[in-house]
């Protein structure tokens, strides 16, 4: 078992890096935004904009994988404040899960009130394509089911209650809009659930098809934790999958998942992403 995550860091950790942002930028932030594998370009679009590198956050995890910058930028988008991480964490790269959610504490610390996350996945059911998005809809934790929890360990009450409900994970009020936005763009926009796996390697095709019998209809090796972890802090969530390939369900095939696809994908999806979570900004309720 790792070591309780709740306790690794304190709250004065979480607000040593909260000072650390505010002492920047006059900018409060109601609004934070996750950019997954290839979907950085929005972060490019914020105006008025503050860039952090990560390695100068005190405790913020960095990101060792291709198609993450590592940022932190902090300004405007629609007319709202928001921070946008552009690249995150994963488990995978050997972080505990207390890292990999350190920057949700730290949105928690600021005032967030509203998450955007956002990832790429590999799409199960047999009707998505590369290039479509998903909205979350729910989520299996698979490495959470087996332990790797970003809850374990002694409850802080003060950053959140010990049995969170995650029922509403995926805020219905955020989905309804977000489906709205979508009518409006004229944009394709499947709902369903997301597992997640811890990586690094991809799915092995009997995996691909017990996954599906499991009620998936994408698979991830992101996102999930933080998600707990905001619903944890009382965030509301709005989660969207960019489908980056197809998943493989067959020993035989002659294809191969990899991180090139994922990233060519990316610019593909980029552009609707945008599109989708400005026209969401623009809408969301102060
Ligand atoms: N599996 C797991 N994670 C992923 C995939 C996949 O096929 N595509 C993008 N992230």
């Amino acid at each position: 078992m790792t070591v309780p995550p709740q306790s690794e860091f304190t709250i004065a950790d979480y607000d040593r890096t909260t000072a650390f942002i505010t002492a920047r930028t006059a900018h409060r932030p109601s609004v934070a935004i996750i950019l997954g594998s290839g979907l950085g370009a929005l972060a490019d679009s914020v105006n008025d904009a503050l860039s952090i590198p990560y390695a100068e956050l005190p405790n913020w995890p960095h990101s060792t994988v291709a198609g993450h910058s590592g940022r932190l930028v902090i300004g405007h988008l629609e007319d709202r404040t928001v921070m946008v991480m552009q690249g995150r964490s994963h488990f995978y790269e050997g972080q505990g899960m207390a890292r990999v959610t350190y920057p949700i504490r730290v949105m928690q610390r600021l005032g967030i009130r509203t998450l955007i996350v956002t990832n790429a996945a590999g799409g199960l059911d047999p009707a998505y394509r590369p290039g479509d998005l998903m909205l979350i809809k729910d989520h299996i934790n698979m490495p959470g089911l087996a332990g790797h929890n970003p809850l374990l360990g002694p409850n802080n009450d003060e950053l959140g209650p010990r049995f969170p409900s995650l029922t509403n994970a995926y805020s219905r009020d955020l989905r309804r809009l977000a489906r709205t936005v979508a009518d409006d763009l004229n944009l394709l926009l499947h709902e369903g659930v997301y597992v997640y796996l811890s990586g690094p390697a991809f799915e092995t095709p009997a995996e691909i098809r017990m996954l599906r019998m499991l009620g998936a209809h994408a698979v991830g090796m992101s996102t999930v934790p933080e998600v707990m972890v905001a619903n944890h802090a009382g965030m509301r969530v709005l989660g969207i999958s960019g489908i980056s390939n197809s998943a493989i369900d067959d020993p035989d095939a002659d294809l191969q998942p990899n991180h090139d696809e994922v990233l060519e994908a990316g610019k593909t999806i980029a552009p609707k992403l945008t599109a989708l979570v400005r026209g969401v900004l623009r809408r969301l309720e102060a």
